[in-house]
């Protein structure tokens, strides 16, 4: 018995209708996390410094950051973080933390009682790195995650109070707007980024702290992929079919995701916690879109992904979909309240600082 991607207590009469098809029946199974009763939203921070490059981080803003994930009283603190870093379009090495808390006010509480706040606000823009610091505060109408694996959630799903069955909404395009609660009354269209007010011309952020205003329905996406517990035939298929596709994917929308309403994309390496290398075969794309629209019409349109996703299921098929690769996404549309974007010292290509430059 296929499962409904979004709990009860959050079901509406829908004025925007579902897409399954029907009679759909999944070619493969796709879980999402049930968080508990009282949660009713949730914090990802993505919090890290930037470098000209990997050499000139002598690893003691990493290691002020994380220091901070175990300050303040114990039930404040992230309910999970990881090490990420990722080398971006411009060469910066951008290392840190994506961090998750289960609501709002335990997020505002920690950023006190751990003094996070007090040591940001006292950051000077006249250093030889950069900072960033972004926090996104879905309400969970405004969430949905998706894992391939029942026993291995990722990212806010390790705040779930339990792991659904298999899913009915999954497996086919417009899959990923059906299991989002907001979107059974409202189409989440956003301010597309042609047509917004972006001031032409390069932004000189570096030296400078800047803050970017939240935009109305801002999309993002965090798609994980972890190759770790592959055995070695998988892990072969996986590097030479299903990697190089990706990193063209990735590409593509970190260095002309404007031409399809993608204002920032990384893929992000997991590191080890201790000494950060990037040698634990997870990788992560995070992307922020001017709408969940923009996002669907990437995925089902662009080469890039219609070349992941078929690539995919040729994958799936020669294991017979035994798979031991894990994938997951989460997805949050943001109101402009949910996000808060400050850099302090970075290239003016980082993060939000694009949707600055025309
Ligand atoms: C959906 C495969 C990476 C964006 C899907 C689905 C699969 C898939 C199988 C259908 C999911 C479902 O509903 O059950 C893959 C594989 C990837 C990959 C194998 C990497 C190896 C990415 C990345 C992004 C992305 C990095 C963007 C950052 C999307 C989106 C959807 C989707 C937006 C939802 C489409 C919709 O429901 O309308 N992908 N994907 N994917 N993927 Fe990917």
């Amino acid at each position: 018995m296929l499962e409904c991607a979004i709990p009860e207590k959050m079901r509406a009469e829908r004025t925007c209708p579902v897409g399954t098809p029907q009679n759909f029946q999944p070619p493969f199974p796709g879980y999402c996390a049930r968080f508990p009763e009282k949660m009713d939203n949730l914090v990802m921070a993505i919090i890290g410094a930037q470098f000209s490059s990997p050499s000139a981080d002598d690893g003691t803003a990493i290691a002020q950051v994380k220091e901070f994930m175990a300050k303040g009283p114990e039930a404040l603190r992230p309910a999970f973080w990881e090490v990420v870093s990722v080398t971006d379009k411009k060469s910066a090495f951008n290392i840190g933390v994506i961090a998750y808390w289960s609501g709002t006010e335990v997020y505002k509480q920690w950023t006190l009682e751990s003094e996070f706040l007090k040591w940001w606000e006292s950051l000077s823009a006249e250093k030889d790195h950069g900072w960033f610091l972004e926090v996104l505060s879905p309400s969970l109408e405004r969430f949905e995650t998706i894992f391939s694996n029942h026993s291995a959630p990722e990212g806010a799903a390790n705040m779930q109070e339990k792991i659904s069955g298999e899913l009915e909404e999954h497996g086919y395009w417009g899959s990923m707007r059906d299991r989002l609660a907001a979107a059974q009354t409202d189409q989440l269209t956003g301010d597309k980024w042609e047509a917004s007010a972006a001031t032409e011309g390069s932004h000189n952020t570096l030296g400078k702290r800047v803050q970017v205003q939240g935009k109305k329905n801002l999309c993002i996406i965090r798609s994980g992929q972890d190759w770790s517990g592959t055995l070695p035939e998988e892990r072969k298929l996986y590097l030479e079919t299903m990697h190089p596709v990706l990193i063209e994917g990735m590409n593509f929308l970190r260095d002309n995701g404007k031409d399809v309403g993608c204002y920032s994309m990384n893929l992000w390496d997991v590191v080890d916690p201790t000494t950060h290398k990037a040698d634990q075969e997870r990788t992560f794309g995070l992307g922020y879109f001017d709408d969940l629209a923009s996002l669907e019409y990437w995925s089902k349109s662009h080469q890039t992904h219609i070349n992941i996703f078929g690539g995919f299921l040729v994958y799936a098929k020669k294991l017979n979909f035994q798979l031991s690769l894990k994938l997951f996404h989460e997805i949050l549309v943001l109101k402009p309240e949910q996000q808060s974007f400050e850099y302090i010292n970075c290239h003016e290509g980082t993060g939000m600082l694009n949707s600055l430059s025309g």
